[in-house]
């Protein structure tokens, strides 16, 4: 039976899971990475950082397990950018992470082709894609090497082979969606012509071997952490979502094997290709979610995240409204100029009002994502799993479910995105095997349910809409 090391490379840590053929959990690491946060909207990682996360976590959990690795699968950021040497895989820059807004003004001068992207690409021309920061890089850090995103330099560093799954492709804005190849004419846009690019490979594809962490394994299995965390909580069927609560919030509704363009404002990607079939999904992101709740720690209103049940006023949020938008405004405003907006305080604000506030403002914007989903999918959503650490805020929890009027299933581990990657690398690994006989079933942990009466939903939604027009 297959034993998988998945290592999930976030933006805030590195988790690496060793997952034995009977689905059990014998080794698990985790290693912090410090993002940098620059004037001007630029969040920086530092890749010799970032790829001691990766070794160290990934060496600490096959220590632990004590069992050898048959296959090492990764789950990458998605849109996290650096330029490297092909050579040796020296790092030419640091890593430009998701959440970097400097590549704004270069999508600004594209905006004439706007449709043409959201045609090709599924996307909306907007920073946050990886292409407008290889762009940026190239014109603002170096013209050596070559630029691609964060998986391809660490799979390079892994087996030596030069790839990117074909989910991490459609995030970037100049691969066809429906094609699942480079788009030339997109590329070109960009100025990225003459690039040499990675080969695009199906997420069920072995790309090579590693001895990185131990007796050699195979590597395959490559997906995007959000699609991995779609996967881990089985929404493998048409118009079943989840959201994801890390760094930021990103809700994720599988739309099958069409490729449908979002009319409410989302963007479509590719979930997974695998046996030569490709599955897409609809998704939107809220940009802060835990970095909100960092911020709220910075400036001393709680101590931590364990602290919000704590802090926050059981009691509401004291007529205060927030719109948490500190690094911008995603699907489907599309608005990274945005900023955040704290209002109706009184003397009698407490720090517990304002607490409670900006987790409302959270599940505020993940209700709006579920809102624009459902019109894509044209049917309501009838409940939404949920994984990641702020899942154990029961406040955020309770605010989600009373704003989208929907049971919120919060899944039962920690580790959705590494199961969900260990369940592509055992598809990887075994030809015969489907992804639904992969995951591993599970039943929710805590079930929230709407508390609040659908009348009082709509109306505050309608209000915090409003605020977040003017953010
Ligand atoms: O799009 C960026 C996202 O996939 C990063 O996820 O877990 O590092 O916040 P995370």
């Amino acid at each position: 039976m297959t034993t998988v090391l998945a290592i999930d490379q976030g933006t805030s840590g590195t988790k690496a899971v060793v997952v034995d053929g009977d689905g059990r959990v014998r080794g698990l690491a985790e290693r912090p990475v410090h993002p940098e946060y620059l004037p001007g909207g630029g969040v920086e990682q530092d890749p010799a950082e970032l790829l001691g996360s990766v070794l160290g976590a990934g060496r600490a959990a096959v220590a632990q397990a004590g069992v050898p690795v048959d296959v090492v699968t990764l789950a990458n950021q998605g849109e996290t950018v650096l330029a490297w040497d092909p050579g040796d895989g020296r790092p030419l820059s640091s890593l430009v992470v998701w959440q970097d807004r400097r590549a704004q003004a270069l999508c600004d001068g594209l905006d004439a082709h706007r449709d043409l992207f959201a045609e090709r690409t599924g996307l909306v021309l907007d920073p946050y894609f990886s292409a407008p920061k290889l762009a940026w890089l190239r014109r603002n850090v170096t013209g050596d090497g070559v630029v691609t995103t964060s998986d391809s330099w660490l799979v390079h560093h892994l087996t030596g082979a030069f790839v990117t799954d074909a989910s991490t492709a459609s995030r970037s804005l100049v691969a066809g969606l429906d094609t699942g190849a480079w788009d030339p004419r997109l590329l070109e846009l960009f100025g990225l012509g003459g690039e040499p690019l990675p080969r695009i490979v199906a997420c069920d594809e072995i790309v090579g071997s590693t001895r990185a962490f131990g007796a050699a394994a195979a590597v395959g299995g490559l997906v995007v952490d959000q699609q991995a965390a779609l996967a881990g909580e089985g929404c493998l069927r048409p118009g079943e979502a989840k959201c994801t609560f890390g760094t930021g919030a990103f809700l994720l509704a599988n739309t099958g094997t069409a490729a449908a363009r979002s009319a409410a404002g989302l963007s479509t990607s590719v979930a997974w290709r695998l046996r030569e079939r490709t599955s897409y999904c609809l998704d939107g992101q809220v940009y802060t979610a835990a970095s909100a709740v960092r911020w709220m720690e910075n400036l001393g209103w709680i101590r931590g995240a364990a602290d919000l049940d704590e802090v926050a006023d059981p009691g509401g949020v004291g007529g205060v409204l927030a719109v948490p938008a500190l690094a911008g405004l995603g699907a489907p405003r599309w608005r990274p100029d945005a900023r955040a907006l704290l209002s109706g305080m009184t003397l009698a604000t407490t720090t517990g009002h304002l607490v409670a506030a900006v987790l409302q403002g959270i599940a505020a914007q993940v209700a709006e994502l579920g809102a624009a989903a459902e019109r894509d999918l044209g049917a309501p959503l009838t409940r939404l799993r949920v994984d990641g650490g702020l899942t154990r805020c029961r406040t955020l929890m309770q605010a989600v479910a009373d704003l989208m009027q929907v049971p919120i299933e919060v899944y039962p581990s920690e580790h959705a995105t590494a199961l969900g990657a260990v369940a592509l690398a055992r598809v990887a690994a075994d030809t015969g095997l489907s992804l639904a006989d992969a995951v591993v079933g599970w039943a929710p942990g805590p079930v929230y349910e709407p508390a609040w009466p659908a009348d009082r939903a709509t109306e505050f939604r309608a209000r915090w809409s409003a605020a977040a027009g003017t953010a």
